[in-house]
Parts: C-alpha cells; sequence; structure tokens
C-alpha cells in the first residue's frame, strides 16, 4: 500500500502552525458529537482526507475522538495515511465504496472516493516510524508464528482445532491473514496478535502496544499492555511483576509518574521510581537506547525446555552476545541500582536456571527418551498419554515459574509456584515412568482425545511451499 509520501512532512509543517485538536474535542465532548479541527480541516489537508474525518465523525465518534486526542492529530497525520491503499491491493474494503453513493452526505461524488483498507501494519507506519518497524522485525514478537510452527506440539500434531486456536494461540501470537469471498477471513481477522503475518508480507501489529487510534507511549510503558499476553500459569510475567518490589512501587506511587514525557526521554528516578516491563525491556536509559526489539537485554531463554543462550535458541537463533545483552540489562538496573546488588542478582538467576536444567529438566527428558525408546509411550501424538502431560507442565508451566519468578524478584513464582510445584510434578512423572519401566506395561493412550482436527501443515507464508 503505497500512499501520499512526502505529504505527512507538509502537513507536519502546517501542524506547528495551527493548534492541536485537543482542546476543541474536550469542549464537544460536552455534547457528545465531537467536532474537533473543523477549522483546520480545510485549510490544511487534502479534500478526501476531510471526507473520512467529517463522516466519521458522526458515524464513528468512538474512532474519531481517539484520532483526535493523538499525537497523530497533532501532526496532521490522518485517516488518509494510514488507510489510504491502491485500488489493486487484496484487502481493499469493497464494502466500503457504498459510502461515496449515499445521497444523504455531501460525498458521493467521485472526487472524494479513495479506496480503503482496515488493515494497518508495520510497513504502513514505518514509512514515517522506520527504525521502530526495524527493529521490531528482528524481535522475537514479530517471528512468533515461525518459532511457534517449528517447535510447537499443540499444532504440529495437529492437539487442538481451529477455534481452540483462533479464541487462544493466535489471538496472542498472531494470525496468517487471509482473504475469503472479497473480504478478510472471520478465521484470521480481527486480529492484533504480536507475530500477524500481514498481506503485504510485512510481521507483526503495533497495535499489540499502542491500541488504534490513540497511538499512546503512555500505554505502552504501562505493565498492563504488556500483561494481556504475558500472564497465566506458562508466562505469569504481570503476576510475578506485581508480586514484585517494582509492582509494589508501581502500585503505591504509579498515579504520579510521568507517563507522557517524549519519547526516548523516559527518564528513571525523574519521571518514575520504579521500573515498568517498558522501563526493562525496552525503554532507554543512561547509554542504552530505546529498542522494539524486546529480545535485546536478555542473556536466557527462560521459556525454553532446556534454558539455553538466545543464540542458541535453534528455532530461532538470536543475533546477540549474551554479555553485551546483560551488560545492556545491567546499565538499565544501575540507574537506581549499586553494581554489587545487580550482578549478585544476576548470579542467584544462573543458579537457578543451572539447577533447574540439572536437577529436574535434564533426567526428566532422559527418562521420556527411554520410554518412547522402548515403545513403552507412543511417538506419534503428544498430550495423548500422561506423562507427557506431565513432563510438559514440569518444564511449560513449575519450570517457567521458577526460572520467571527469580529473574523477576517474584519469590512466591521462585518458591511455591515454581520449585515446589516442580518437585511434587517430578516425584509423581518419576513414579509413574518407573512402574512403566518395570512392568514393561505400555501406558494408557487417550484414544479420543477431544478435538485434535487442526491442520499440522506449516503456513506457506511463512514456510514457502
Ligand atoms: C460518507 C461516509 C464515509 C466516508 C466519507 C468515509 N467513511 Fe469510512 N466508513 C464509513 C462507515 C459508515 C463505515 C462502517 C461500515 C463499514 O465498515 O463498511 C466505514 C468503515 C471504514 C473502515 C473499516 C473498513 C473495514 O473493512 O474494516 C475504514 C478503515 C474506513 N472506513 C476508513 C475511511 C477512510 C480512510 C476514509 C477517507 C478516505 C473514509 N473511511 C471515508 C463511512 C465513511
Ligand atoms: C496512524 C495510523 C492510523 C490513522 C491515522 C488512522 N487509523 Fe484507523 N486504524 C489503524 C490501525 C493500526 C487499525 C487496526 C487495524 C489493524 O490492526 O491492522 C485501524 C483500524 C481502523 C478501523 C477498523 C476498526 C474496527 O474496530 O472496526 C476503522 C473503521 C478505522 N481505523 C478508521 C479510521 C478513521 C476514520 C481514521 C481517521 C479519523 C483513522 N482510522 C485513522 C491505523 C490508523
Ligand atoms: C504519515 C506519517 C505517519 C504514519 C503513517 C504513522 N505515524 Fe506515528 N507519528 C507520526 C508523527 C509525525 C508523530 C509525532 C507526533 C508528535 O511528536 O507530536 C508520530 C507519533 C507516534 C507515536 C508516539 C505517540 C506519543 O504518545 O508520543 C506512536 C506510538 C506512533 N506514532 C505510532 C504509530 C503507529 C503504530 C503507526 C502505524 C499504525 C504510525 N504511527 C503511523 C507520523 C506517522
Ligand atoms: C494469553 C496469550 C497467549 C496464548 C493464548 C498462547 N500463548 Fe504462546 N506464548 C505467549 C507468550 C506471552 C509467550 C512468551 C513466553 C516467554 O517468553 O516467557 C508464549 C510462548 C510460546 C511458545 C514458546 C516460544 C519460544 O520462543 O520458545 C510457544 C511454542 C507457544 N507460545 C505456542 C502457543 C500455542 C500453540 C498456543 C495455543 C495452544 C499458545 N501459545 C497460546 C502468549 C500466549
Ligand atoms: C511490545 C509492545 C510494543 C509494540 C508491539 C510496539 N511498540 Fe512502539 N513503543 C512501545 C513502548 C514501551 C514505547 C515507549 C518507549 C519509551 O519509553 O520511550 C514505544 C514507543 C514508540 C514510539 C515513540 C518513539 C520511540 O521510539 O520511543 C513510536 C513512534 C512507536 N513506538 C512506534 C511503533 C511502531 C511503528 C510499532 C510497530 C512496528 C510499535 N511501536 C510496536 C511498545 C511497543
Ligand atoms: C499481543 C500479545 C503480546 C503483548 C501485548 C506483548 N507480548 Fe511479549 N511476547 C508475546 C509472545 C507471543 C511472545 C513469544 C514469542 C516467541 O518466543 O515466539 C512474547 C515474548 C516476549 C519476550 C521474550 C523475547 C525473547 O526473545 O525471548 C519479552 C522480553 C517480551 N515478550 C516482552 C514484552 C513487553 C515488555 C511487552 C509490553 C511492552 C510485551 N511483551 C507485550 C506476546 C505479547
Ligand atoms: C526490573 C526489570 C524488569 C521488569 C520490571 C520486568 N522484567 Fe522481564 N526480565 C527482566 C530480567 C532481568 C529478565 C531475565 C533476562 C535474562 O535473560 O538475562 C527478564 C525476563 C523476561 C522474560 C523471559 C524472556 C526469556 O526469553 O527468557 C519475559 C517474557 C519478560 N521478562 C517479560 C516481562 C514483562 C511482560 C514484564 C512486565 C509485566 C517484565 N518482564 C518486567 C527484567 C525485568
Ligand atoms: C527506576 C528505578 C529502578 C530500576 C530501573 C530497577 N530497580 Fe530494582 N528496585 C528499585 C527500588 C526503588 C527498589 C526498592 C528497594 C527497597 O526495598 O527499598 C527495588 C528493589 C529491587 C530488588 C529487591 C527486591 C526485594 O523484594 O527485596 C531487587 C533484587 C532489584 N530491585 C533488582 C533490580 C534489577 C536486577 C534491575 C534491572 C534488571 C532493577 N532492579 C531495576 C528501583 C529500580
Amino acid at each position: 500500500m503505497k500512499r501520499y509520501r512526502g505529504l505527512w512532512i507538509f502537513l507536519g509543517i502546517l501542524g506547528v502552525l495551527v493548534p492541536a485538536g485537543r482542546g476543541a474535542a474536550a469542549e464537544d465532548a460536552a455534547v457528545n458529537q465531537p467536532k474537533a479541527k473543523e477549522f483546520r480541516i480545510e485549510r490544511s489537508m487534502p479534500k478526501e482526507a476531510v471526507a473520512c474525518l467529517d463522516c466519521h465523525r458522526r458515524e464513528s465518534p468512538g474512532i474519531f475522538t481517539d484520532w483526535a486526542y493523538s499525537r497523530h492529530a497533532s501532526a496532521n497525520i490522518t485517516c488518509l495515511d494510514c488507510h489510504q491503499a491502491e485500488e489493486v491491493d487484496p484487502d481493499v474494503s469493497q464494502g466500503h465504496y457504498k459510502q461515496y453513493e449515499r445521497s444523504e452526505v455531501p460525498y458521493s461524488t467521485k472526487e472524494y472516493r479513495v479506496p480503503v483498507a482496515g488493515v494497518v501494519t508495520p510497513k504502513d507506519c514505518s514509512r514515517c516510524h522506520p527504525d521502530e518497524a526495524k527493529q521490531y522485525e528482528r524481535s522475537k514478537h514479530a517471528n512468533t508464528v515461525e518459532i511457534i510452527w517449528k517447535i510447537d506440539p499443540w499444532l504440529n500434531d495437529g492437539m487442538n482445532s481451529v477455534g481452540e486456536r483462533i479464541s487462544g494461540c493466535y489471538h496472542c501470537h498472531g494470525t496468517v491473514l487471509k482473504m475469503k469471498d472479497g473480504a478478510l477471513d472471520p478465521e484470521t481477522w480481527p486480529n492484533v496478535g504480536v507475530g500477524r503475518i500481514n498481506l503485504d508480507g510485512s510481521k507483526g501489529s503495533c497495535t499489540s502496544c499502542h491500541t488504534r487510534h490513540r497511538f499512546s507511549v503512555m500505554e505502552a510503558r504501562k505493565p498492563e499492555a504488556c500483561g494481556q499476553c504475558h500472564l497465566g500459569p506458562d508466562h505469569p510475567q504481570i503476576e510475578i511483576y506485581m508480586e514484585s518490589k517494582h509492582g509494589d512501587i508501581y502500585t503505591a506511587f504509579g498515579d504520579q509518574y510521568n507517563w507522557n514525557a517524549a519519547p526516548g526521554t523516559w527518564t528513571p528516578g525523574v519521571d518514575f521510581r520504579g521500573p515498568t516491563c517498558a522501563s526493562c525491556h525496552m525503554s532507554g536509559a543512561g547509554t542504552v537506547l530505546t529498542s522494539h526489539d524486546v529480545t535485546e537485554r536478555l542473556s536466557w531463554e527462560t521459556q525454553a525446555p532446556l534454558t539455553v543462550r538466545p543464540s542458541d535458541f535453534a528455532a530461532f537463533p538470536a543475533k546477540t552476545n549474551w554479555e553485551v545483552e546483560r551488560e545492556k540489562m545491567t546499565a538499565i538496573c544501575m540507574q537506581c541500582h549499586g553494581k554489587t546488588w545487580v550482578d549478585d542478582h544476576y548470579s542467584k538467576l544462573d543458579l537457578v536456571v543451572q539447577e533447574y536444567n540439572d536437577m529436574y529438566f535434564t533426567p526428566a527428558k532422559k527418562v521420556l527418551d527411554q520410554l518412547y525408546e522402548k515403545g513403552l509411550l507412543d511417538k506419534t501424538r503428544f498430550f495423548d498419554e500422561r506423562l507427557e502431560v506431565e513432563y510438559y507442565e514440569l518444564w511449560h508451566h513449575e519450570g517457567r515459574r521458577a526460572r520467571m519468578g527469580t529473574a523477576m524478584m517474584a519469590p512466591d513464582y521462585a518458591w511455591w509456584h515454581g520449585f515446589y510445584e516442580c518437585k511434587k510434578r517430578y516425584n509423581n512423572y518419576m513414579e509413574e515412568a518407573r512402574r512403566l519401566l518395570e512392568t514393561g506395561r505400555k501406558a494408557f493412550r487417550a484414544e479420543d482425545f477431544p478435538n485434535a482436527t487442526g491442520p499440522t501443515t506449516k503456513p506457506a507464508e511463512v514456510f514457502g511451499k
């Protein structure tokens, strides 16, 4: 989708000359009919853009008002800049042309008619935000559809259904967008998952953290923006964070933080006194630059079955050196802490990672391999035998909680939801495994495993034909 190249620069300059739409929109809110910026629309925008604003102001005040309060509106970036498509783009809304045929609105002549698409991708944003889009593109967020199809047994063994995938997995990870009968396929839309594969080939959706149409940095800096996906039994980062001292401080003082500091200037101590997810993983501080690549600053893959360095993660090896990345994270911590405090925190994390790998994961994996070798467990499907589920939860649930609880300072997750549960699971798992090995009896197989109907072909859009 190629749009008005260069226009935004021109409009941006005009935007400096005319006041922002905030005041006007706020006054109008009283009559529940936002009318912001009409005076300026006429002078500084193409007539097609005026049409979008004027009609949508009445038809969808929720969208219009959101936009009117955004930085984009202040900079005169309009609906047209993001939604205008080429006639030939596959995702042009055919239904929308009818809006220009309505007799009761003044836009029924040809000069206003513009092809629009509902989908706005990182490629569209990259016209004006190239750095953010480039960083995002190399992150695990953007590439997660590839990663999950490389390693996940739910998908590769078809152990769940399309309905279960689109309401669950893909809601967070992202769908592969498709057209069906001239419109977006409801099996793939709506969706703002972090790794959505778009029709223009770009990956991800910037609205995962900056919801439209405010596109606010304030929202993305708050832990709740991450917590919508980073929660639950297998990756409870928001719960871990809220349990940590950093989360306590956010709860106590968050309403005093300066959430709206200009991009790249959100300063520890000055603007906030306890870090959020964004402060540690994304926002710049000291000599460390802001990054939209959340894979930066990490020294371990604590979500993986066997904890490895990010560069050794086979499904998606990071092009990073863990020592350099740890230095970056350390520099963030040291905006508020001394070096000993931070180094000693990391030595605790390294110890826990080692103990988890050696004492829990490695022996459990060894026994699982033996059971497969001897034919006591069946390899054709996963999750249909009890030991497979036990093994999975050992690393995927409590094993992660133990490691991540330690990484982010939450002792209840490290121990009670973590290692304590690991011990319990491990003992039950070993008891059953030994019984099978000693008796030579095959494990019970859940033949009628429900709803194991999902397709097992990897998406061609990512893996090729
Ligand atoms: C005359 C009124 C009118 C004008 C002018 C208008 N729209 Fe719309 N638009 C609507 C209405 C009503 C809907 C909701 C019905 C629908 O989704 O088709 C809509 C829907 C949309 C959608 C969602 C489409 C989808 O398939 O999800 C987008 C995006 C959109 N408009 C953008 C624009 C842009 C950009 C412009 C200016 C180039 C514009 N509109 C001009 C009335 C209008
Ligand atoms: C900065 C880019 C940007 C601007 C400016 C913008 N939009 Fe959007 N719009 C988006 C994104 C992103 C989405 C979410 C779609 C997606 O995830 O691909 C969206 C979604 C929509 C939708 C579908 C939402 C739904 O819930 O059905 C409509 C309709 C729409 N925009 C209309 C407008 C109108 C009208 C304007 C001008 C007042 C506007 N947009 C300005 C980026 C933009
Ligand atoms: C036509 C150019 C243009 C496009 C396309 C565009 N933006 Fe922007 N965006 C800007 C400009 C200019 C600013 C700075 C406004 C300011 O500083 O007042 C901005 C600011 C922002 C901000 C910072 C807001 C804040 O609270 O400080 C975010 C976040 C953002 N854009 C996200 C997006 C996303 C996501 C998309 C795609 C859906 C997008 N932009 C598309 C021009 C654009
Ligand atoms: C609530 C949102 C959400 C849902 C639903 C969800 N995931 Fe995830 N998934 C995540 C997050 C967040 C992570 C990152 C975990 C981490 O790094 O700590 C993740 C991690 C993963 C990983 C590990 C990737 C890696 O780099 O090792 C796989 C594989 C995966 N998910 C597959 C799935 C599948 C398949 C489903 C559905 C059966 C699913 N997920 C459902 C949010 C979700
Ligand atoms: C995982 C959450 C997340 C996603 C997804 C995301 N952002 Fe951001 N974005 C943030 C955070 C957090 C900040 C605030 C950084 C700071 O404190 O200055 C931010 C800031 C920005 C800014 C302000 C300038 C800057 O670099 O600080 C722009 C522009 C922006 N994002 C654009 C985008 C675009 C374009 C995309 C899609 C390619 C995107 N964002 C996707 C979290 C996200
Ligand atoms: C829409 C869902 C979603 C949102 C919102 C989201 N994430 Fe994620 N995040 C994921 C998924 C899915 C993964 C797993 C990607 C993979 O490994 O395949 C992930 C992985 C990560 C990772 C691990 C990266 C790696 O290389 O191992 C970090 C760190 C992360 N997210 C931080 C954040 C932060 C910080 C925010 C908020 C500013 C955020 N995420 C918002 C879904 C989300
Ligand atoms: C005090 C800083 C800090 C805060 C706040 C924080 N994290 Fe972390 N996070 C870390 C550290 C340190 C690690 C371990 C990094 C390493 O691998 O060396 C980590 C690990 C992770 C991982 C695991 C990545 C992997 O692949 O192993 C994810 C996902 C994550 N954080 C997401 C979040 C989310 C979401 C939030 C907010 C709810 C958050 N973090 C809050 C510092 C923080
Ligand atoms: C914006 C400032 C800030 C940043 C950045 C920050 N912290 Fe903290 N942290 C604090 C404050 C304030 C406390 C509370 C200290 C106290 O107990 O008085 C704290 C507490 C802690 C604690 C004690 C937890 C407890 O429950 O006793 C640890 C450990 C810690 N931080 C480690 C880190 C690490 C590691 C990083 C970087 C990954 C980091 N912090 C980043 C401000 C910060």
